[in-house]
């Protein structure tokens, strides 16, 4: 979602005539797209802003993002000389603020105005494209801030998302991901996700559609069959457990059980043969005892998931769960993400490396030339969210460009996977 408002953000600049700097140092505008989930995160984004402001005097210096929305006033403070503060829903409004203070207009604020932001993005990859269709939750996970820092939930109407989807195809945009906070409780009148995701898949021509992120309680067996039905729906679900153990989830609020959950992967494997499986892990919630964070390891050994992003618990001010004692010590949140990172890797790789002699389906989003062995490499995903490179022509040197026109990026093909090398897996285009 961060990475979207930066990309929307930028979007807006670039047809206000801005141009990208190629660093900090030539930049007469900078802007820190902050994210308030974890405390840590924010309070880097305000240190480096500080940073910035102390080394150029004269810099127009923007705050923006999620963290704004809760600071709103206090950023002024935290960060003498910013020269303004723009919430997450007021970015369209970007250039017209920065010439605002251009014109000598000092701590400008802008949050909570809704400014539309209709725009189409793909700037950053002419491949791949994120796309909004709901902003907000109110779920109120006790340790989460986003349902007030990111307000309340609200849908976007389907064809407004058809719309700007079958613009983003023919500006030759091949794969969508669909945004929202929880994409599985989306209902615009009488469309739920699931026939959203029919209706985009019918209505367009997108070659593959992806979601972020759905809530474990609002996936039922109806999405889960559309998922391996609709050819153009990519095989990979992002499902936050959060934690294993039972007794946690309900401080939490997350409104499953360790049971359900399991049932659910359960069910996802059956149905979607192959599918790959992502999580989100917290530990050192409040009184997580040594117990409980064994639970959540059983799960993790048990599910075996293709990736996970593990995180130390972080109290957030205005949460629920702000009111409970934060009384896992630092060295016991720090081992257990050890503990708990360790684990996830090493099963990661290892489903990896399964897939060594499979055939899989590539997208190619960029051509990259190797400094190391001086072949050009196709850069890609997988439908299930892979990293793969495979040569274009083993035998092309670096200095014989162009290379065969047709790997441009944006085009389909079948590889053989070989090998897997940081994470990323390697392959023979067949
Ligand atoms: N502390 C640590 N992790 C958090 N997340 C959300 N809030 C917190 C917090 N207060 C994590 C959850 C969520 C992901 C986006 O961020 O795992 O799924
Ligand atoms: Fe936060 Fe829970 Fe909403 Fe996710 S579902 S954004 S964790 S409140």
């Amino acid at each position: 979602m961060n990475k979207r408002d930066s990309q929307m953000i930028l979007s807006c600049l670039l047809t206000d005539g801005f141009v990208v700097s190629d660093g900090i140092e030539d930049a007469d505008v900078v802007l820190f797209n902050t994210c308030s989930v974890r405390e840590h995160a924010q309070n880097r984004a305000i240190e480096y802003a500080k940073d910035v402001i102390s080394k150029k005097p004269g810099a127009v210096v923007g705050l923006v993002g999620c963290s704004v929305q809760l600071l709103r006033e206090e950023v002024f403070e935290k960060i003498p000389g910013l020269s303004f503060a723009c919430g997450p829903d007021d970015t369209g409004l970007m250039g017209n603020i920065i010439q605002r203070v251009i014109n000598g207009e000092k701590n400008i604020l802008e949050v909570g105005r809704n400014y539309p932001d209709n725009t189409s993005i793909s700037v950053n990859s002419k491949v791949s494209a994120f796309v909004n269709i709901a902003k907000g939750c109110e779920n109120f996970c006790s340790y989460c801030v986003v349902p007030y820092a990111r307000g309340k939930l609200k849908n976007r109407p389907v064809q407004e998302i058809v719309r700007e989807i079958k613009d983003l195809t023919n500006k030759g945009v091949k794969e969508v991901t669909l945004l929202g906070q929880n994409v599985s409780a989306y209902k615009y009148q009488e469309c739920d996700f699931t026939e959203l995701l029919k209706i985009i898949n019918k209505e367009t021509d997108i070659k593959r559609i992806r979601f972020l992120t759905s809530h474990p309680r609002d996936v039922d067996e109806k999405l889960l069959k559309t998922i391996a039905e609709l050819p153009n729906v990519c095989e990979h679900i992002h499902l936050p457990l959060q934690s294993g153990s039972d007794r946690i989830l309900t401080l939490m609020n997350r409104g499953y059980t360790r049971e359900y959950y399991l049932k659910l992967i359960e069910k996802c494997k059956s149905i979607i043969p192959q599918c790959s499986i992502t999580t989100d892990i917290i530990v050192g919630f409040p009184s997580e005892k040594d117990t409980d964070f064994k639970d959540t390891i059983s799960v993790l050994k048990q599910i075996r998931f293709d990736g996970a992003f593990v995180y130390k618990y972080s109290t957030r001010k205005g949460t629920s769960a702000y009111n409970l004692s934060d009384d896992v010590s630092i060295n016991d949140k720090k081992s257990r993400h050890r503990v708990a990172l360790d684990l996830v890797s090493s099963i990661a790789k290892y489903n990896l490396r399964k897939l060594i002699g499979t055939e899989q389906e590539v997208l190619v989003e960029k051509i990259v030339k190797k400094s190391i062995d001086a072949n050009i490499w196709a850069k890609g995903h997988t439908r299930k969210n892979r990293n793969i490179v495979f040569p274009v022509d083993r035998f092309t040197p670096l200095d014989s460009l162009p290379y065969p026109t047709r790997f441009i990026p944006g085009q389909i093909f079948n590889v053989l996977v070989k090998d897997v090398h940081n994470c990323t897996l390697v392959g023979y285009c067949l």
